[in-house]
């Protein structure tokens, strides 16, 4: 069946990237993601910041993002933005901008949750798009969940994290060995030439489909604080194999509860979403699945894996089809459950 073209704008603020994407049917013709280097010297994101950037940030990301589709923005049949789950201040400025722009164009306006957006980042075309029903881990700084999606716009929760999220716990443990926010993907490079089994540390128990990393996090903080007490240079000389240990024990506990949610559920769709989706050692991992559990693997490409408005634009197309708009009375939400 021919897919309608429709274009759409998609803009993102929930946290520290201010993003912005046009899509023509599932095809994305320009993505464009400002980061925002202003949270590094703190070690973490400061919302406050974060929104005031955004504020600077969001006309020059959005005309960017049109100029480099090609499109005017009278071309647009639509605006969709991310409504929540995230930082307030953050997701007010992208959420207002849209509204403006919507009623200048007088098109509809489309809310988005950030949380499915990642989800649906696999049916950005060219694909390919995991079958339904597919499980869906999605990994990011600020949620792990696994998710059963049974269409779309029909998406359950079958577990998520009871404490810190899995981009957290790397985010956590590269900040105990000095090295600067967001750490996972330092720790990811580094783990890369060190031994995962040189330092093993607990599986730490949690109920059913449900991760939990905190005990992780406080276990791999004192083994750094007494390590250096023996050896000030620890860190230093052991850094590689340190990365590498912490990243099996975050990865071991991600991998035992999809393999589980996998064998409850007879899905052997599994895609998986969010910043964490982007760790090579996870995805290794995963295509070791595919030869033991048969497990057909969906990884999106590295640009979908973090934050981005591709995601919200996809996202914003199939709502466009079921008609799913949001009045300008809409307003943007900090916690927003599937
Ligand atoms: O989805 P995302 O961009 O933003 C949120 O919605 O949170 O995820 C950001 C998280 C951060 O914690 C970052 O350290 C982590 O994803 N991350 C990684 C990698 N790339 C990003 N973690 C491990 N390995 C990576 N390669
Ligand atoms: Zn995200």
């Amino acid at each position: 069946m021919k897919e309608p073209a429709i274009t759409i704008l998609g803009i993102e603020s929930s946290c520290d990237d201010t993003a912005a994407a046009v899509i023509s049917g599932r095809k994305i013709l320009a993505s464009i993601v400002a980061g925002q280097e202003v949270h590094r010297s703190f070690g973490g994101v400061v919302p406050e910041l974060a929104s005031r950037a955004h504020q600077q940030n969001i006309v020059p990301v959005v005309s960017e993002a049109l100029k480099r589709a090609g499109i005017n923005a009278k071309q647009l049949h639509a605006i969709a933005f991310t409504r929540g789950p995230g930082l307030m201040g953050s997701l007010l400025v992208g959420g207002s901008f849209a509204k403006a722009f919507a009623m200048a164009l007088n098109i509809p306006l489309i809310e988005v949750n950030h949380m499915q957006a990642h989800v649906l980042a696999h049916f950005i075309e060219p694909g390919p798009s995991p079958q339904f029903p597919f499980l869906c881990l999605t990994v990011s700084g600020g949620h792990t969940q696994i998710v059963l999606v049974k269409d779309h716009l029909d998406m359950e929760v079958l577990g998520e994290t009871m404490d810190d999220a899995a981009g957290e716990a790397f985010d956590k443990a590269a900040k105990i060995i000095g090295l600067p926010y967001p750490g996972g993907p330092m720790v990811d490079k580094l783990a890369k030439s060190g031994d995962p089994k040189a330092f093993p540390f607990p599986f730490p128990e949690s109920p059913g489909l449900n991760f939990s990393f905190s005990g992780l996090k406080t276990s791999f903080l004192y083994f750094i604080r007494d390590k250096v007490k023996e050896d000030a240079d620890f860190i230093e000389k052991r850094k590689a194999d340190i990365c590498a240990s912490i990243q099996a024990a975050i990865l071991r506990i991600l991998i035992s509860k999809l393999k589980k949610a996998s064998q409850q559920t007879g899905i052997k769709e599994i895609a998986i979403a969010g910043g964490v989706s982007a760790n090579s050692g996870l995805r290794e991992l995963l295509l070791k699945e595919k030869e033991h559990s048969g497990w057909n693997i969906y990884i999106p490409p590295f640009e979908y894996c973090t934050d981005n408005a591709a995601m919200i634009a996809i996202t914003g197309y199939y709502k466009y089809l079921r008609k799913e708009f949001a009045g300008q009375e809409v307003i943007s939400t900090a916690r927003y459950q599937l």
